[in-house]
């Protein structure tokens, strides 16, 4: 049976490119000293360092803490780099195959759709059609788009019908693909709209006055990789001429400052700004609807992981935004409400100054266009699983996160 044959042959080829992370670790370093931060610049000069958070070496500067996943066979260079220097460090993912299969803690069935697991792009985008035609007066879906790879990039539009236009907000999670509560958090809160409207009189509310569109995943392509290939794969997967290195990072792609500062022009970064700005065709299937929907969307959204904080304008520079007190006000408020229901401690404030300058990220971009309330969510946790959250955390930090999404929504529309 050679359909058969051929089948296992692509199983076989598949699982023998999926990088394996046996005896890696996560070390977060502690650079006091100018000759700390160049010690490990160096060091990611020389080795393979996958850097968690800052998310370049490029964005190293003292006094930060630097998370890095570091592969077995570099473990002694960087113990005895780190320990000449006289870098403080301590290790925060000790096992980190055993971290990355710990995952799958919900016990949620793994070949089915559920809002308390990592859906697949094929689990997400057929959830995208049965949440639509279950609920067809609240819910409808558009193709804004297609990725680099010829995958749809799917739109839902959330919110009462209406003969007039209503004011939106724009909300998009998958930017980075490893940062996997992000779609999580998108398919809970489309879920959440559609089974609380007519009962919650918030949401009731909110999606009687205006559209909430939700973008689950941004960066398909790099989702699907992280599946499939590299769990810790961040960018796009474009291809980039003269080199070998595949990608470009998304956040680093708009046209806000774009490539200035705490982004890289080199394509092996995982900060790579791309050739252009709106060089990636998912950035521009988004910029396009958002620039041709300017005059409804009155908020930006844009759900990233890990940190616990909650950003605003702006990243490309230290200059504060002209709405900086009303943004951050409502930053505190949002922040307020996402800690009442487990405690969990966020930091609200401009991008630049609260975790490093970063330009051509989407949020500036919809800020300098002029979507006023624009904000960025770094999800759970600050460190302990990073990247690697289990399952069994997606529901608590999915519901603290809907608190705070519904704060600013509230203000939002309060103010339209
Ligand atoms: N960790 C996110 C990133 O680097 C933070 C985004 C904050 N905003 C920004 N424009 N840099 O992409
Ligand atoms: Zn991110």
């Amino acid at each position: 049976n050679m359909k058969l044959l051929l089948f296992f042959g692509f199983v076989a080829v598949a699982l023998a490119e999926v990088t394996r992370f046996e005896g890696d670790k996560v070390f977060r370093l502690k650079p006091t000293l100018d000759a700390h931060v160049t010690l490990i610049k160096h060091l990611a000069k020389s080795i393979e360092l996958d850097f968690w958070r800052p998310d370049s070496d490029d964005l190293v500067t003292i006094d930060i803490d630097v998370d890095i996943h570091v592969p077995a066979r570099y473990l002694d260079m960087v113990y005895i780099t780190l320990e000449q220097g006289g870098v403080a460090y301590e290790i925060l993912i000790d096992d980190f195959q055993s971290a990355v299969d710990g995952q799958a803690d919900s016990g949620a069935s793994p070949r089915a759709h559920s809002y308390t697991k990592y859906n697949t792009w094929s689990e997400i985008e057929a959830w995208t059609n049965t949440i639509t035609s279950s609920n067809p007066s609240l819910v409808s879906k558009q193709i804004i788009g297609n990725t680099y790879e010829g995958r749809s990039m799917v739109l839902l539009k959330i919110g009462k019908s209406s003969a007039s236009p209503k004011p939106a907000i724009f909300m998009d999670c998958g930017f980075h693909a490893r940062e996997w509560i992000s779609p999580a958090f998108c398919q809970w809160f489309v879920n959440e709209a559609v089974t609380t409207y007519g009962s919650d009189s918030a949401m009731t509310s909110l999606l009687n006055d205006m559209d909430v569109y939700v973008l689950p995943v941004f960066n398909v392509d790099g989702y699907v990789y992280s599946h499939t290939n590299d769990r810790m794969w961040r960018k796009t997967r474009s291809r980039n001429s003269g080199s070998s290195c595949v990608g470009t990072d998304p956040n680093r792609n708009f046209n806000a400052g774009w490539c200035t500062i705490g982004a890289s022009s080199n394509p092996c970064s995982d900060t790579f700004c791309g050739s252009t700005p709106e060089s990636e065709i998912e950035s521009k299937n988004v910029a396009n609807f958002i620039r041709n929907n300017k005059s409804t969307i009155k908020a930006y959204l844009t759900i990233h992981s890990y940190s616990q904080l909650l950003l605003f304008p702006y990243a490309y520079t230290f200059s504060l935004a002209a709405d900086h007190s009303e943004l951050l006000k409502v930053a505190e408020g949002a922040s307020a409400a996402l800690t009442s229901l487990y405690g969990t401690r966020y930091t609200s404030g401009p991008s630049a100054a609260t975790i490093y300058p970063a330009a051509g990220g989407s949020d500036d971009w919809a800020y300098d266009l002029g979507v006023k309330y624009s904000y960025t969510f770094e999800l759970r946790d600050t460190g302990y699983y990073g990247f690697l959250l289990p399952e069994s955390q997606i529901k608590p930090t999915c519901e603290e996160t809907m608190l705070a999404v519904k704060y600013i929504a509230a203000h939002v529309q309060k103010n339209l």
